[in-house]
């Protein structure tokens, strides 16, 4: 086995799980998903999620990774507790199912910069996002992808990708408030606002079951939870962090990204009297693409947002494919460039369905996020929470003092209210998935 490589920088765990957590989640997802939902009502429950389960969540897997300094199938060897491994399995399965969609929705952002470029999208916004999103030409713009994914995971964790994502995230911020600000120009922009940022109390606690499950499935999956990203991240730290801090970090800046995307892409849909939800997961890209044509230097503005937005998506797909690649490479003689081809090429061939067709999409989606990552989440903050809580809380408390006050308030929460919201929520969404799976496919 390799010696275990560690963070070039100080600052390198925080880029890289801000940038893991800050990608196609934020930008893409949360507003389309909150556009579907009702907007304000699912901004509600998305941000009461993130707090009560999300944050919590994060805690633990920064805990189990850098207590146990494995990746997250041997983690829990290493902290003396085996019967707990099927949690890193379970994780990395979502991982696969994850990564092998989100590289299609990567190869969509390629199709966008070359777009920008060539003035594609600017006769027919919608036409362009169907063709983009479907067919031959997706999945072969998904394989660009997933190969400057998997070249830049066998190169290894000190390569470039820190570099990349320390200017990632200020750009991003940098390009969503100056959009927002335009977008709050336009004539839509009061109606945008009412609907995203004033909750209709009625329609949330009439909804609030159906919201839920997406909405957790979201806080997840922004978060880069569940699936033993932040556990891997986290095993190449040294004691003298504080965690708590350090997921503090974490959190506000991926929630702030995602509510600035919310402020940029509800102003521009509705000022093109485009139904927020009902361009589905297309809605970001049709209704910015719209935006960008009509702006002056258009495909400059159009161009420089799709490339860091794909940079963004990079950033979240490199740590899912690095999370399965280490196990592989941790656990077996087998070098990392060969573990890297085999996998970035097995999920490659799972995700081609969601490529040639949406709907493919969608199943895997929330197969993934409203019920796999539910369960990950639920059984790691049982296992902080009940199965492993002394030595959790022992972890939280090195090098943070305010890290050392929490603890026993975080084990708290972990063993009751965690389990007990996502037991609920994994019912919800069970049913909902079946309801979804019988609606599509009989
Ligand atoms: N957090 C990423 C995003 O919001 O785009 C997606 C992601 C990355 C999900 C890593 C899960 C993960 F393990």
């Amino acid at each position: 086995m390799a010696s275990r490589e560690s963070w070039a920088t100080r600052i390198g765990f925080i880029i890289a799980a801000v940038g893991s957590a800050v990608g196609l989640g934020n930008i893409w997802r949360f507003p389309f998903l909150t556009g579907e939902a009702g907007g304000a009502a699912f901004l509600v429950v998305y941000l009461g999620l993130v707090a009560v389960v999300g944050l919590p969540v994060l805690l633990a897997e920064l805990v189990i990774g850098r207590r146990s300094k494995r990746n997250p199938i041997g983690a829990f060897d290493a902290l003396g507790k085996p019967a707990w491994k099927f949690i890193g399995g379970l994780g990395a399965l979502a991982g696969l199912i994850i990564l092998s969609y989100y590289s299609v929705v990567g190869g969509w952002v390629i199709q966008y910069i070359i777009g920008s470029l060539t003035g594609g999208y600017v006769a027919d916004s919608e036409a362009f996002f169907l063709d983009v999103a479907m067919g031959w030409d997706t999945v072969a713009f998904d394989f660009v992808f997933m190969a400057i994914v998997a070249g830049i995971v066998a190169l290894g964790i000190r390569n470039g990708l820190e570099r990349a994502a320390k200017v990632m995230v200020p750009s991003v911020i940098v390009l969503l408030v100056v959009l927002a600000a335009y977008g709050a120009t336009l004539d839509g922009a009061s109606a945008a606002y009412s609907y995203y940022l004033s909750p209709d109390m009625e329609y949330l606690t009439g909804n609030f079951f159906s919201i839920l499950p997406d909405a957790a499935g979201q806080a997840f999956f922004t978060l880069s939870l569940g699936m033993g990203v932040m556990i891997t991240y986290a095993s190449y730290l040294g004691e003298d962090r504080s965690l708590l801090k350090d997921s503090g970090y974490i959190v506000v800046i991926d929630t702030a990204i995602a509510f600035l995307a919310g402020l940029v892409v509800f102003p521009f849909l509705f000022t093109q009297g485009i139904e927020p939800g009902s361009g589905g997961a297309g809605a970001v890209f049709i209704s910015l693409a719209a935006a960008f044509a009509e702006l002056p230097a258009g495909n400059l503005i159009g161009a420089v947002f799709f490339i860091m937005l794909g940079i963004a998506a990079l950033t979240s797909a490199f740590s899912i494919l690095e999370v399965v690649v280490s196990f592989v490479i941790d656990s077996t003689d087998i070098e990392r460039t060969p573990a890297t081809i085999v996998i970035a090429a097995s999920i490659f061939v799972i995700g081609i369905p969601t490529a040639l067709d949406l709907t493919y999409l969608d199943l895997y989606d929330k197969f993934a996020n409203n019920i796999l990552l539910i369960l990950g989440g639920m059984l790691l903050s049982i296992f902080v929470g009940l199965v492993y809580a002394d030595g959790a809380k022992a972890e939280l408390s090195e090098g943070s003092p305010l890290g050392a006050s929490i603890a026993p308030i975080w084990v708290l929460v972990s063993a009751v209210v965690v389990p007990v919201v996502l037991a609920i929520t994994l019912y919800f969404g069970v049913v909902e998935y079946i309801e979804f799976l019988r609606e599509s496919f009989l």
